[in-house]
């Protein structure tokens, strides 16, 4: 019916956050709620989601679950749509960023990180593109991030989970477009989080409250199209660095790198 330009509606069906027991997850999970939508909430802190369903009972649903289960996740979204309807909305957004990885590169590093931050939201995936294909009618959006477009120092294995969240998306999109499905990806910047508030030795410009960018993921939701992308500063300045040469780029960024460090130290 909709060839991918479907948007959908509180009347349409649930919406479904991951990774819903705290910052952009919980803020997006809200304002979900406040424009009208049932929201399922899910995460592995139990009493966190359900302190955010008692806040809102009649809108905001908790179902605990761990993303990197496959089979947990399967039967969880089997469950949920069972007991409260179709997800017509979803927001795969559980993910970590391990700080021990400023540290150095490690394959268990990355196998803990790849196994939230892919393998999560792939389990999420699997379930709900199979219930909305034969709907034919749903939209789903990847929470990835603006440091998946440049490989930068310290980010090897976060920054590259995110650059195959954002190819997945790419390809997802082209697939399900034509059984009705929206895929959209969400690349921002800096949000204030556990997540970030762990990371003291970089500069995170244009960093916004968690309730701020749930408000431009939210609209991002019902405008539609592929990408949701914001601060657009970071946004087009990291579109603009991933275009160029590698003869070019690596020598700009290099520069970038020690102008924040210098800042950083007050030089
Ligand atoms: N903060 C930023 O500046 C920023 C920038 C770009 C992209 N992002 C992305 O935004 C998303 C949310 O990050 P955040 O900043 O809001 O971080 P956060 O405050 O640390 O929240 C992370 C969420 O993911 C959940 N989670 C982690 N492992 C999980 C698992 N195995 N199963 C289920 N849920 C799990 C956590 O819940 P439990 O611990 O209860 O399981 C928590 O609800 C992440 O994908 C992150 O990469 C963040």
């Amino acid at each position: 019916m909709s060839n991918g330009t479907y948007r959908a509606k509180p009347g349409d069906g649930l919406a479904f956050v991951s990774g819903a027991s705290a910052g952009i997850g919980r803020a997006t999970a809200i304002e979900l709620a406040r424009r009208g939508f049932k929201v399922v909430v899910t995460a592995r802190r139990a009493e966190e989601l359900n302190q955010l369903a008692a806040s809102q009972p009649d809108r905001i649903f908790a179902y605990p679950g761990d993303v990197t289960q496959a089979v947990e996740m399967a039967a969880l979204i089997a469950r949920i749509e069972s007991e409260l309807g179709p997800v017509a909305l979803a927001f795969l957004n559980a993910g970590l960023s391990l700080h021990a990885e400023r540290d150095g590169f490690t394959a268990a590093l990355l196998a803990k990180t790849y196994g939230v931050n892919i393998g999560g939201v792939a389990n999420c995936l699997e379930p709900l593109l199979a219930a909305m294909s034969q709907r034919r009618r749903g939209q789903i959006a990847i929470n990835a991030s603006l440091a998946g477009y440049n490989g930068l120092p310290g980010s090897a294995i976060y920054g590259s989970s995110k650059a195959a969240l954002i190819y997945m998306a790419e390809a997802l999109r082209h697939a399900y477009r034509p059984q009705g499905l929206t895929i959209q990806v969400v690349n921002h910047g800096f949000v204030r989080t556990a997540m970030t508030d762990q990371e003291t030795d970089f500069a995170q410009p244009y960093k916004i409250a968690p309730e701020a960018a749930a408000q431009l993921i939210c609209d991002g939701f019902t405008r539609g199209g592929f990408e949701i992308a914001f601060p657009w500063q970071l946004a087009s300045l990291s579109k603009f660095i991933r275009a160029l040469p590698y003869a070019l780029k690596f020598p700009l960024m290099e520069r970038a790198l020690s102008r924040a460090k210098l800042r950083e130290s007050g030089q």
